[in-house]
């Protein structure tokens, strides 16, 4: 956010909306219901959204041309104090859009105050956050995107690297860390469309609903919703003001997207734990402890999985704040912009960790290997491979299991089983079981789409590639 200084200048009987009132406001009541202090984070949206209605107003005739000009060149003085640090935000005038219509009408006088004919601050403000959000979302959509080929790229790497696959965080059968990789890729990829699609909805135009009926001056609201890059106006003024659920879809999207991140998070913490060991995360990614001088601790998964959290709080938070409000606009819905802003904020910058790690992600497949092997990671095989000889599934699941028994009881995996040990079980096992047995059998054998053979591996990477041209 902008930096900028607060001050309290503006007293009560010059707040844009003072006609009425008699007395002051209490200083602690305009401390607490003023947002400038949050919202001038819209500033830029604010005034192209004030430049665009400028110039409706002017084509339709409820402003001249003249006027038209001074305002817009005004807005850009004021853009340009405010991107200078040169901007007083001042808490009197509760917000960001009062706070620029002052600045505006102080520098180029009376028709400063003609540029919210025909609008409110309830379809100005509506309008802001979509254009805001807009904006966000196409940079966290190349952010997600930077962080999906980073993933392809690593899978395509490690698209022969045989690791442990887990159910119940037990050894099941072993899986390629390509493969591994992609399953991560598909959750990305459906939340990027999640993104794509909330976006649809986002870019559609409230303005011209004003404070909640419409407004009696002619204005052209298909003509400021092409100015501003909109889909269409909104179709009821009504929802207009009132709508949230853009939002609540965009923080629905992060929610999702942050429980995916948490669950990559766990397992890289998991991975890089001296127990598991499976890759390095280099330094740059870690830090150290202050008193166990052996540390190197992987803080960047650890903090995204923590700020789940605060992302996910903010879904409810906006549920709730939406929750039985009457139509139309009420004030509560000030309350929408701190936990859309930090949902934004950690969104885009857990990315960015992200895309930033993923590719200096280093195997150590030795290891990966040796946890592969271990757990009777390929009992599965041995069944298939002996109904492939004729014995039903459930005999050879039953065989397999009591050669697994042999197995714990003399410490051994079922490769490292003699083939007469091995025959004690079953006639049908001949000398090729050891094909079956090893690990590249193992994972060569699921070769099908969507399998885990390195094969696959690679076809699903180049699939994705192509799908994401
Ligand atoms: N600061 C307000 C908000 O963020 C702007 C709209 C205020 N409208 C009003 N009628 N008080 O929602």
């Amino acid at each position: 956010m902008t930096d900028q200084k607060n001050s309290d200048q503006a007293t009560s009987s010059e707040k844009p909306w003072g006609g009425r009132f008699s007395e002051p406001t209490d200083a602690f009541v305009e401390r607490f219901t003023a947002s400038v202090g949050f919202d001038q984070r819209l500033y830029h949206h604010d005034i192209t959204g004030s430049i665009a209605h400028a110039t409706m107003l002017a084509k339709v005739g409820v402003l001249t041309d003249e006027e038209r000009d001074q305002i817009i060149e005004g807005l850009n003085g004021v853009k340009a104090d405010i991107e200078a640090g040169r901007f007083n935000w001042s808490v009197s005038l509760e917000d960001v859009h009062m706070n620029i219509e002052a600045a505006l009408t102080e520098r180029i006088g009376i028709t400063g105050k003609k540029l919210h004919t025909g609008r409110s601050r309830n379809d100005q403000v509506a309008t802001d956050i979509r254009l805001y959000l807009r904006d966000e979302i196409d940079v966290i959509t190349e952010e997600l995107t930077r962080l999906q080929n980073g993933l392809l790229d690593l899978a395509e790497r490690e698209a022969d690297t045989i690791m442990p696959g887990f159910t119940h965080l037990q050894t099941a059968q072993p899986v390629t860390f390509g493969h591994h990789l992609l399953a991560w890729y598909e959750m990305l990829v459906r939340d990027g469309q999640r993104l794509q699609d909330c976006r649809k909805r986002v870019n559609i135009m409230p303005l011209g609903a004003a404070a909640l009926a419409g407004t009696t001056y002619p204005i052209d609201r298909n003509l400021t919703a092409e100015l501003l890059g909109f889909d269409r106006p909104t179709e009821n003024s009504l929802d207009s003001v009132s709508d949230r659920d853009f939002a609540i879809e965009f923080c629905s999207f992060a929610a999702l997207l942050m429980t995916h991140l948490s669950r990559f998070s766990e397992e890289l913490v998991l991975w890089t734990s001296a127990q598991f060991d499976f890759i390095d995360l280099p330094d740059r990614f870690c830090t150290g402890s202050s008193i166990m001088p052996q540390k190197k601790n992987p803080d960047v998964p650890e903090l995204v999985r923590g700020k789940t959290g605060r992302v996910n709080g903010h879904l409810i938070s906006l549920l709730t704040l939406m929750k039985s409000q009457p139509l139309a606009y009420n004030k509560d819905n000030q309350e929408d912009k701190e936990p859309l802003f930090d949902t934004v904020d950690t969104v885009k910058g857990c990315l960015k960790a992200y895309a930033d790690m993923i590719p200096a992600i280093r195997s150590k497949a030795d290891n990966m290997r040796v946890a592969a092997k271990s757990g009777f990671s390929t009992a599965t095989d041995l069944a298939d491979y002996l109904v492939k000889k004729g014995v039903p599934f459930r005999d050879a699941h039953e065989i397999v299991g009591k050669s697994v028994a042999f197995g714990v009881a003399e410490g051994r995996d079922l490769s490292d089983m003699t083939l007469e040990e091995l025959q004690q079980f079953s006639d049908f096992i001949t000398e090729d079981v050891f094909d079956v047995l090893t690990l590249e059998g193992s994972v060569q054998a699921r070769n099908h789409t969507g399998g885990t053979a390195p094969d696959q591996v690679r076809a699903a990477v180049a699939r994705a590639r192509a799908a994401a041209k």
